[in-house]
Protein backbone atom coordinates (compact mmCIF):
# COMPACT_ATOMS: atom_id res chain seq x y z
CA UNK A 1 0.00 0.00 0.00
CA UNK A 2 1.33 3.46 -0.94
CA UNK A 3 -0.84 5.34 1.87
CA UNK A 4 -2.32 4.49 4.42
CA UNK A 5 -3.90 6.79 6.96
CA UNK A 6 -5.19 4.95 10.33
CA UNK A 7 -7.80 6.71 12.54
CA UNK A 8 -6.07 10.22 11.61
CA UNK A 9 -7.10 13.79 14.03
CA UNK A 10 -6.00 16.86 13.68
CA UNK A 11 -6.02 19.41 16.16
CA UNK A 12 -5.34 23.04 15.49
CA UNK A 13 -5.19 25.31 18.09
CA UNK A 14 -7.93 27.21 19.32
CA UNK A 15 -9.45 28.25 22.86
CA UNK A 16 -9.35 25.45 25.84
CA UNK A 17 -10.11 22.29 23.43
CA UNK A 18 -8.91 22.95 20.07
CA UNK A 19 -10.50 22.93 16.66
CA UNK A 20 -11.15 19.03 15.57
CA UNK A 21 -10.15 19.79 11.64
CA UNK A 22 -9.85 15.63 11.16
CA UNK A 23 -11.61 13.20 13.41
CA UNK A 24 -10.18 9.86 13.00
CA UNK A 25 -9.69 9.68 9.23
CA UNK A 26 -9.16 6.02 7.78
CA UNK A 27 -8.38 5.69 3.86
CA UNK A 28 -5.73 3.67 2.15
CA UNK A 29 -4.64 4.45 -1.21
CA UNK A 30 -2.91 2.46 -3.46
CA UNK A 31 -0.11 3.47 -6.36
CA UNK A 32 -1.80 4.86 -9.68
CA UNK A 33 -4.83 5.78 -8.21
CA UNK A 34 -6.97 9.14 -9.21
CA UNK A 35 -8.18 10.27 -6.16
CA UNK A 36 -10.63 13.69 -6.17
CA UNK A 37 -11.13 14.63 -2.50
CA UNK A 38 -14.61 17.37 -2.57
CA UNK A 39 -16.96 17.91 0.89
CA UNK A 40 -17.44 21.96 1.63
CA UNK A 41 -15.38 24.82 2.77
CA UNK A 42 -14.12 24.26 6.26
CA UNK A 43 -14.26 20.59 6.04
CA UNK A 44 -10.73 19.82 6.19
CA UNK A 45 -10.04 18.98 2.59
CA UNK A 46 -6.43 20.71 2.66
CA UNK A 47 -5.76 19.89 6.31
CA UNK A 48 -6.08 16.24 4.59
CA UNK A 49 -3.54 16.94 1.37
CA UNK A 50 -1.00 18.61 3.67
CA UNK A 51 -0.93 15.67 6.11
CA UNK A 52 -0.58 13.27 2.90
CA UNK A 53 1.96 15.54 1.34
CA UNK A 54 3.83 15.33 4.57
CA UNK A 55 3.17 19.32 4.88
CA UNK A 56 1.96 18.78 8.45
CA UNK A 57 1.78 15.44 10.89
CA UNK A 58 -1.29 14.15 12.28
CA UNK A 59 -2.14 14.86 16.32
CA UNK A 60 -3.50 11.81 16.67
CA UNK A 61 -3.54 8.01 14.72
CA UNK A 62 -0.88 6.94 11.84
CA UNK A 63 0.24 7.86 8.49
CA UNK A 64 2.44 5.37 6.82
CA UNK A 65 4.00 6.56 3.56
CA UNK A 66 5.50 3.38 1.73
CA UNK A 67 5.25 1.91 5.25
CA UNK A 68 7.40 4.56 6.51
CA UNK A 69 5.57 6.19 9.59
CA UNK A 70 5.60 9.79 9.40
CA UNK A 71 4.55 10.86 12.22
CA UNK A 72 7.85 9.52 13.92
CA UNK A 73 10.03 11.85 11.22
CA UNK A 74 11.34 15.61 12.21
CA UNK A 75 11.64 18.29 10.03
CA UNK A 76 14.16 17.55 8.27
CA UNK A 77 13.34 14.20 6.77
CA UNK A 78 9.71 15.44 6.41
CA UNK A 79 11.56 18.06 3.90
CA UNK A 80 13.75 15.28 2.45
CA UNK A 81 10.16 13.16 1.72
CA UNK A 82 8.32 16.40 0.39
CA UNK A 83 11.80 17.26 -1.73
CA UNK A 84 12.06 13.52 -3.23
CA UNK A 85 8.54 11.79 -3.50
CA UNK A 86 5.56 14.91 -3.54
CA UNK A 87 5.25 16.92 -6.19
CA UNK A 88 2.30 20.11 -5.12
CA UNK A 89 0.23 22.21 -7.07
CA UNK A 90 -1.82 25.33 -5.84
CA UNK A 91 -4.42 27.41 -6.53
CA UNK A 92 -2.97 30.08 -6.87
CA UNK A 93 0.67 29.12 -8.78
CA UNK A 94 3.23 30.52 -6.51
CA UNK A 95 5.90 30.77 -8.85
CA UNK A 96 8.63 32.67 -8.90
CA UNK A 97 7.56 35.90 -10.81
CA UNK A 98 11.24 37.03 -11.56
CA UNK A 99 12.63 33.69 -12.64
CA UNK A 100 11.82 32.01 -15.94
CA UNK A 101 9.52 29.55 -16.62
CA UNK A 102 12.85 27.48 -16.81
CA UNK A 103 14.00 28.05 -13.68
CA UNK A 104 10.36 27.78 -11.75
CA UNK A 105 11.07 24.29 -13.11
CA UNK A 106 14.38 23.62 -12.42
CA UNK A 107 14.22 24.85 -8.34
CA UNK A 108 13.13 21.73 -6.84
CA UNK A 109 16.23 19.94 -8.63
CA UNK A 110 18.45 22.77 -6.05
CA UNK A 111 18.65 19.68 -3.89
CA UNK A 112 18.85 16.65 -5.86
CA UNK A 113 21.87 14.56 -6.71
CA UNK A 114 21.08 14.66 -10.62
CA UNK A 115 24.29 16.46 -12.23
CA UNK A 116 23.75 19.72 -13.50
CA UNK A 117 23.98 19.61 -16.42
CA UNK A 118 21.64 17.22 -17.24
CA UNK A 119 18.80 19.35 -15.13
CA UNK A 120 18.42 21.64 -18.22
CA UNK A 121 17.42 19.14 -20.70
CA UNK A 122 15.09 17.61 -17.85
CA UNK A 123 13.34 20.71 -17.37
CA UNK A 124 12.99 21.08 -20.96
CA UNK A 125 11.24 17.35 -21.24
CA UNK A 126 8.86 18.31 -19.24
CA UNK A 127 7.64 21.75 -20.23
CA UNK A 128 7.31 19.81 -23.53
CA UNK A 129 5.19 17.18 -21.70
CA UNK A 130 2.94 20.07 -20.84
CA UNK A 131 3.22 22.19 -24.22
CA UNK A 132 5.30 24.92 -22.94
CA UNK A 133 8.58 23.77 -24.58
CA UNK A 134 8.43 27.84 -26.35
CA UNK A 135 8.00 29.44 -23.37
CA UNK A 136 10.88 28.26 -21.57
CA UNK A 137 12.46 31.76 -21.14
CA UNK A 138 9.32 33.65 -20.61
CA UNK A 139 8.42 35.13 -17.18
CA UNK A 140 5.31 33.96 -15.44
CA UNK A 141 3.79 37.01 -15.89
CA UNK A 142 3.87 37.15 -19.64
CA UNK A 143 1.50 33.64 -19.17
CA UNK A 144 -1.91 32.91 -19.02
CA UNK A 145 -3.32 31.56 -15.91
CA UNK A 146 -3.55 28.04 -17.31
CA UNK A 147 -0.14 28.35 -18.69
CA UNK A 148 1.00 29.58 -15.28
CA UNK A 149 -0.77 26.53 -14.01
CA UNK A 150 0.96 24.45 -16.32
CA UNK A 151 4.49 25.64 -15.51
CA UNK A 152 3.55 24.57 -11.87
CA UNK A 153 2.94 21.09 -13.13
CA UNK A 154 5.88 20.58 -14.22
CA UNK A 155 7.54 22.09 -11.15
CA UNK A 156 5.75 19.17 -9.40
CA UNK A 157 6.66 16.60 -11.91
CA UNK A 158 10.28 17.83 -12.14
CA UNK A 159 11.41 15.43 -9.57
CA UNK A 160 9.22 12.40 -11.03
CA UNK A 161 7.05 11.90 -7.58
CA UNK A 162 5.64 9.47 -6.13
CA UNK A 163 2.40 11.42 -5.39
CA UNK A 164 1.16 14.47 -7.17
CA UNK A 165 -0.61 16.27 -4.66
CA UNK A 166 -2.99 19.12 -6.19
CA UNK A 167 -5.25 21.42 -3.82
CA UNK A 168 -8.04 23.47 -6.15
CA UNK A 169 -5.63 23.58 -9.21
CA UNK A 170 -8.43 24.91 -11.61
CA UNK A 171 -9.75 27.01 -8.60
CA UNK A 172 -8.65 30.38 -10.57
CA UNK A 173 -8.94 29.01 -14.21
CA UNK A 174 -11.96 29.17 -16.43
CA UNK A 175 -13.79 26.52 -17.41
CA UNK A 176 -12.22 25.55 -20.62
CA UNK A 177 -8.57 26.03 -19.14
CA UNK A 178 -9.89 24.22 -16.18
CA UNK A 179 -10.67 21.10 -17.90
CA UNK A 180 -7.07 21.56 -20.49
CA UNK A 181 -5.41 21.21 -16.75
CA UNK A 182 -7.60 18.26 -16.18
CA UNK A 183 -6.33 15.94 -18.93
CA UNK A 184 -2.83 16.96 -17.79
CA UNK A 185 -4.04 15.11 -14.61
CA UNK A 186 -4.92 12.68 -16.45
CA UNK A 187 -2.05 11.81 -18.68
CA UNK A 188 -0.02 11.54 -16.13
CA UNK A 189 -2.21 9.59 -14.30
CA UNK A 190 -2.33 7.44 -17.49
CA UNK A 191 1.27 7.37 -17.58
CA UNK A 192 1.50 5.40 -13.71
CA UNK A 193 1.34 8.95 -11.59
CA UNK A 194 -0.66 8.84 -8.05
CA UNK A 195 -2.65 12.11 -8.08
CA UNK A 196 -4.70 13.60 -5.09
CA UNK A 197 -6.72 16.22 -6.46
CA UNK A 198 -8.88 18.63 -4.49
CA UNK A 199 -11.57 20.25 -6.19
CA UNK A 200 -15.04 21.85 -5.69
CA UNK A 201 -16.49 21.28 -9.07
CA UNK A 202 -18.37 17.64 -9.47
CA UNK A 203 -17.62 18.11 -13.31
CA UNK A 204 -13.58 18.14 -12.57
CA UNK A 205 -14.03 14.96 -10.17
CA UNK A 206 -15.46 12.96 -12.63
CA UNK A 207 -11.76 12.33 -13.62
CA UNK A 208 -11.08 10.56 -10.65
CA UNK A 209 -11.08 7.13 -9.90
CA UNK A 210 -11.95 7.50 -6.10
CA UNK A 211 -13.96 9.98 -4.65
CA UNK A 212 -13.67 11.09 -1.00
CA UNK A 213 -16.19 13.09 0.40
CA UNK A 214 -15.45 15.20 3.66
CA UNK A 215 -17.69 16.84 5.89
CA UNK A 216 -16.59 17.80 9.23
CA UNK A 217 -13.61 16.35 9.17
CA UNK A 218 -15.15 13.12 8.59
CA UNK A 219 -15.29 10.97 5.52
CA UNK A 220 -18.44 10.69 4.95
CA UNK A 221 -18.75 8.81 1.62
CA UNK A 222 -16.01 7.07 -0.96
CA UNK A 223 -16.98 5.49 -4.12
N1 LIG B 1 -3.77 26.69 11.10
C1 LIG B 1 -5.04 26.59 11.52
N2 LIG B 1 -5.39 26.98 12.76
C2 LIG B 1 -6.66 26.84 13.21
N3 LIG B 1 -7.66 26.34 12.46
C3 LIG B 1 -7.38 25.95 11.21
C4 LIG B 1 -6.05 26.05 10.68
N4 LIG B 1 -6.07 25.59 9.40
C5 LIG B 1 -7.34 25.22 9.17
N5 LIG B 1 -8.13 25.43 10.24
C6 LIG B 1 -9.55 25.11 10.35
O1 LIG B 1 -9.74 23.73 10.07
C7 LIG B 1 -10.89 23.54 9.25
C8 LIG B 1 -10.53 22.79 8.00
O2 LIG B 1 -9.70 23.62 7.20
P1 LIG B 1 -9.22 23.21 5.74
O3 LIG B 1 -8.35 24.29 5.26
O4 LIG B 1 -8.69 21.83 5.78
O5 LIG B 1 -10.63 23.22 4.97
P2 LIG B 1 -10.94 22.97 3.41
O6 LIG B 1 -11.88 21.82 3.33
O7 LIG B 1 -9.67 22.88 2.66
O8 LIG B 1 -11.75 24.29 3.03
P3 LIG B 1 -11.71 25.19 1.66
O9 LIG B 1 -12.57 24.45 0.68
O10 LIG B 1 -12.32 26.47 2.08
O11 LIG B 1 -10.30 25.32 1.22
C9 LIG B 1 -11.47 24.91 9.00
O12 LIG B 1 -12.58 25.12 9.87
C10 LIG B 1 -10.35 25.87 9.33
O13 LIG B 1 -10.83 27.08 9.85
MG1 LIG C 1 -8.71 24.10 1.24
Amino acid sequence: MLIELCEVTKVYPMGKQGFYALKGLSLSIEKKEFIAIVGPSGSGKSTLLNIIGCLDKPTLGKYLLEGEDIGQKDDFSLAKIRNTKIGFVFQSFNLLPRATVCENVLLPLFYSRIPRRQRRGLAEEILEKVGLATKSNHRPSELSGGEQQRVAIARALVNNPLIVCADEPTGNLDTTTGREIMEIFAQLNKRGATILLITHERDIASYASKIIYLRDGEIVECS
